[in-house]
């Protein structure tokens, strides 16, 4: 099983390599931002951190000693290696062959095995976008490939036919800001945060008034570079017709900013009106978390505007939804620019001859945080000398806190990352701290995960972080739940289970955005079942 999985990933990879430079703008929609352009991101790439020699590697836990296990992570943690995902069985880490070499010396070669032999061509497959990809298949069935690779290139094949939600549409000539349709190729590809953050002001001409939504931009703070953290609240009014423009006036006095205008409604008798936030891009290497956060929203103002009795607009009548796509702009753009693998935020953080860059953001929020033990700000999990020191976290946190100053309870918060395929509720920390809604959160959760597996038959896992992967303090579900009270605070591990792990292609952005996008609207309609609409108490006749 895992070898064939391997060795159509090597093989597949070389195809996109095989099609002439030339040829690639032709794919590419003329009205298409030049900046974009594969040739620029090719001309950028010349000076991107490389990882030729490097592997992933996969150990199993079954049939490995206690002691071993212990010995093995001690290691990990004194090499400081990059561990890219855990589960109760397993660990996938990043190695050089030395690396290896060194870890090898403690496991049965039976339990420890290159997961991903060829990182750098994963990387490559990460930039290229969906256009190539259908080039790609175009070439496949050119006579130019002998037999057994056009054996790999069949079960490629199936496993794309598998996998898609529609058969493949030859793409129109869509520009990729019509917005008008969730088929625009925006979804298609990774984009550059301005891209982001221009899509963000084309949905608000698309969508904003329309009835009665009001959608505005949100910006919650800076980044320690100096970039946005933008994010976009939606909210749809009963009220026909010219009303909701007037209301939308209000709401940007309640909206326009953080700490500002904090003045309530005269009327101290308004209920808090329910809020839902999605958050991504907490670790910059995970590209496919920003990217489904914006689908996910683009979707939802898509179905409620254009369908009267759709669930998206009864939810959007009835919660105010806020997406923050990429909390950390600096370390999405990093990873795209220079290290395709940067995890953390840009932070100048002192350390070894001052050198050290980065808090990991998903260690630095202020719930039972603690400084990490052997704490080398270098490290690729250093969660800052202390809670909230990193902008990102402090941003999301003041906006969070604020809640109440605009006239929002929050009610549910996601957070999602890539990969493993879980949805997970608190605690991160510690399984003895356990939720009093423990049993409520499974049973979303499960939901959940059932409606996402449903879309495309990916499966995910539902369950207690701390128990589905490993204990992490300063985790941001613990604070939302912990500190924020926010009842429903999930943390998501989006795909895939390793196979591509990060470098997710382009080519599974959407299947993956879409099973999002169902987990998100039914635990949005689990929460309103629940607590805005529960079904009348049945009379118990007897
Ligand atoms: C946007 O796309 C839709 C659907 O393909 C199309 O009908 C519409 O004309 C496009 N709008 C613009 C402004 O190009
Ligand atoms: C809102 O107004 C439009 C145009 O007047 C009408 O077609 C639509 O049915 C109305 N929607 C509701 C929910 O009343
Ligand atoms: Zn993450």
């Amino acid at each position: 099983m895992r070898a064939v999985t391997l060795s159509f990933i090597s093989l597949s990879l070389a195809i996109p390599s095989l099609i002439s430079a030339s040829q690639l703008p032709l794919q590419v929609p003329t009205s298409y931002n030049e900046d974009d352009s594969l040739l620029a991101q090719d001309s950028w790439r010349a000076g991107a951190e490389r990882y030729d020699d490097q592997q992933v590697w996969r150990v199993g836990w079954t049939g490995v000693g206690e002691n071993a296990k212990k010995e093995v992570m001690s290691i990990i943690e004194l090499l400081d290696l990059d561990v890219w995902h855990t589960t109760r069985s397993s660990l996938d880490v990043r190695l050089s062959p030395r690396e290896a070499e060194v870890l090898s010396s403690y496991l049965p070669t039976s339990t420890f095995k290159p997961f991903i032999p060829d990182l750098q061509s994963l990387v490559d497959l990460s930039f290229t976008s969906t256009f190539d990809l259908e080039a790609a298949e175009e070439a496949e069935s050119d006579d130019s490939y002998d037999d057994a690779r056009s054996n790999e290139v069949d079960i490629e094949k199936k496993r794309k036919k598998k996998k898609k939600t529609k058969p493949a549409p030859k793409k129109p000539q869509i520009d990729p800001f019509n917005l008008t349709t969730i088929e625009t190729p925006y979804h298609d590809a990774f984009h550059p945060i301005e891209d982001v953050y221009k899509f963000g002001q084309v949905l608000i001409s698309t969508f904003n008034g329309k009835d009665g939504l009001d959608l505005q931009e949100i910006n919650i703070g800076k980044t320690f570079e100096g970039r946005d953290i933008k994010g976009w609240t939606a909210k749809m009014t009963e009220v026909n017709g010219t009303q909701p423009q007037d209301l939308s006036k209000k709401r940007k006095k309640k909206h326009g900013g953080k700490g500002r205008g904090r003045e309530r409604e005269e009327d101290a008798e308004e209920p808090l009106e329910l809020e839902i936030v999605v958050q991504a891009g907490q670790h910059g290497r995970e590209w496919v978390g920003p990217s489904s956060a914006l689908y996910f929203l683009h979707n939802l103002l898509l179905h409620a505007t254009s369908h009267d009795d759709s669930d998206s607009r009864t939810l959007l009548k009835s919660f105010r939804f806020t997406v923050i796509p990429n909390i950390n702009p600096d370390g999405y753009e990093y990873s795209r620019q220079h290290s395709r693998l940067w995890r953390k935020n840009r932070q100048d953080v002192g350390g070894k001859n001052g050198k050290c860059v980065g808090v990991d953001l998903n260690s630095n929020w202020g719930y039972k945080w603690r400084p990490s033990k052997h704490s080398s700000p270098c490290s690729e999990t250093f969660p800052g000398r202390e809670a909230f020191e990193a902008y990102e976290t402090k941003a999301v946190s003041d906006y969070l806190a604020a809640a109440e100053s605009r006239g929002n309870k929050v009610r549910a918060f996601i957070d999602l990352h890539s990969y493993g395929q879980l949805f997970m509720f608190p605690f991160a920390h510690s399984c003895d701290d356990f939720p009093p809604d423990a049993e409520m959160l499974m049973e979303a959760g499960l939901g959940v995960a059932k409606a996402m597996r449903t879309r495309q038959g990916e499966g995910y896992e539902a369950g207690q972080a701390c128990d589905l992967t490993y204990r992490a303090p300063g985790d941001a579900i613990d604070y939302t739940y912990g500190v924020t009270d926010i009842r429903w605070s999930y943390s998501a591990e989006l795909r895939d289970t390793g196979t591509y792990g990060f470098m997710l292609p382009p080519s599974l952005i959407r299947p993956t955005a879409d099973e999002v996008t169902a987990g998100l609207l039914y635990l949005a309609k689990f929460i309103y079942v629940l607590e805005v609409n529960p079904p009348q108490t049945p009379r118990l006749d007897n």
